[in-house]
């Protein structure tokens, strides 16, 4: 039997089919269902040692009555990061209020998130990278003393203000571990790194999100779309949907592994789930700079796409399949981006 075919887990998810169209679901209930985000960790599909940390992690501060740690989530887009934060809340049966680093201009805005929450509630600040220093500054006693010290007016009328926070748990999600500051990192007690997800992991949320979707998948249809996601849940959803609009438009309602070929060459998914910037960034290396080593920012411009894109975004997929090498004076493409852009490899160039 093929790797991506599991007769239990299909039962599964046929059960979550049938428990949908069965009509017994109330409304609210349903349109919770129908979010494709797991809930709960036993849900969560994948990063196996991740979820195994935080299993531990929560398990123990539940046990002792206290919050969990401070906790640090790195990876590319797409992999689960706010998913991650918003089951840390469920599973320890807290609030969570959601921001992001470039959302926070000065301390005071933080100020005003922080002392509205409660004791064990999740602040989960997204991008946590891009927040401004002086609004970083005040996070450290924030999370150390659950304290801080906000001055009012300037100068001669400077009063300063302390005040007691409740001991709230801080999740933080960034693209770029390196450009935390050190002290920042220093202050999670728990640092996970997200990788790209298998393709076996991937047929399985397509499996799952079809049936909470609702629309019948057959097994090499699951396969194709987890093959062309580029190891990215958040993909495979957003593929799926695309592919379920395709069969119930042009086929018979049913997600197989022919119409999935044709519905993402429509959407300009090649067979690798490379999308049109993945090409025209190993075109713009291969044709324009000879194959490399060239600069991010040399790329960045030829293609008038910020950097931070193509670094965060569409660089982090290129490298794990060995399209791309990062060397000290720049990106190169590798034989194999050839191969797959039928580009013809010039003598010398490899050897
Ligand atoms: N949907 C998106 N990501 C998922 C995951 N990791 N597990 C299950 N379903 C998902």
């Amino acid at each position: 039997m093929m790797e991506h075919q599991n007769p239990q887990e299909n039962a599964a998810y046929n059960s979550i089919r049938d428990t949908l169209s069965a009509g017994s679901v109330e409304m609210e209930e349903r349109s919770e269902l129908i979010s494709l985000r797991p809930k709960r960790l036993k849900e969560y599909i994948g990063q196996a040692k991740v979820v195994e940390t935080l299993k531990i992690g929560i398990e123990a501060a539940l046990k002792r009555e206290e919050p969990i740690d401070h906790i640090l989530f790195h990876g590319p887009p797409g992999l689960g990061k706010t998913t991650l934060a918003h089951i840390i809340a469920e599973e320890m049966g807290v609030s969570i209020t959601l921001t992001s680093g470039p959302a926070m201009e000065r301390g005071g805005d933080l100020l005003g998130i922080l002392t509205r929450l409660e004791e064990g509630d999740v602040l989960f600040i997204d991008e946590i990278h891009r927040l401004p220093r002086v609004v970083e500054e005040f996070l450290y006693p924030a999370m150390e003393d659950f304290a801080v010290d906000f001055v009012f007016d300037k100068g001669l009328n400077a009063r300063s203000h302390r005040y007691r926070l409740e001991q709230f748990v801080l999740v933080g999600a960034t693209t770029r571990a390196g450009l935390l500051s050190p002290p920042l990192r220093e202050r999670f007690g728990i640092f996970r790194t997200l990788g790209f997800y298998s393709v076996e992991d991937l047929t399985r949320v397509a499996k799952r999100s079809a049936a909470i979707l609702d629309i019948e998948i057959d097994d090499d249809g699951a396969y194709e779309i987890a093959r062309r996601s580029r190891g990215t849940p958040r993909i495979v959803n957003r593929l799926l949907k695309r592919v379920r609009d395709f069969v119930q438009v042009r086929g018979d309602g049913v997600i197989r592994k022919a119409a999935v070929q044709e519905a993402l060459e429509l959407e300009g998914v090649d067979e690798r789930g490379l999308t049109a910037l993945d090409r025209q960034f190993l075109k713009t290396i291969t044709e324009y700079y000879k194959g490399g080593p060239v600069g991010i920012e040399a790329i960045a411009a030829t293609l008038q796409e910020e950097s931070d894109t193509l670094v965060d975004v569409v660089e982090p997929y290129l490298l794990k399949i060995g399209f791309v090498t990062r060397t000290s004076s720049g990106r190169k493409a590798s034989q194999e981006a050839y191969r797959h852009l039928g580009l013809p490899i010039q003598q010398g160039l490899f050897t």
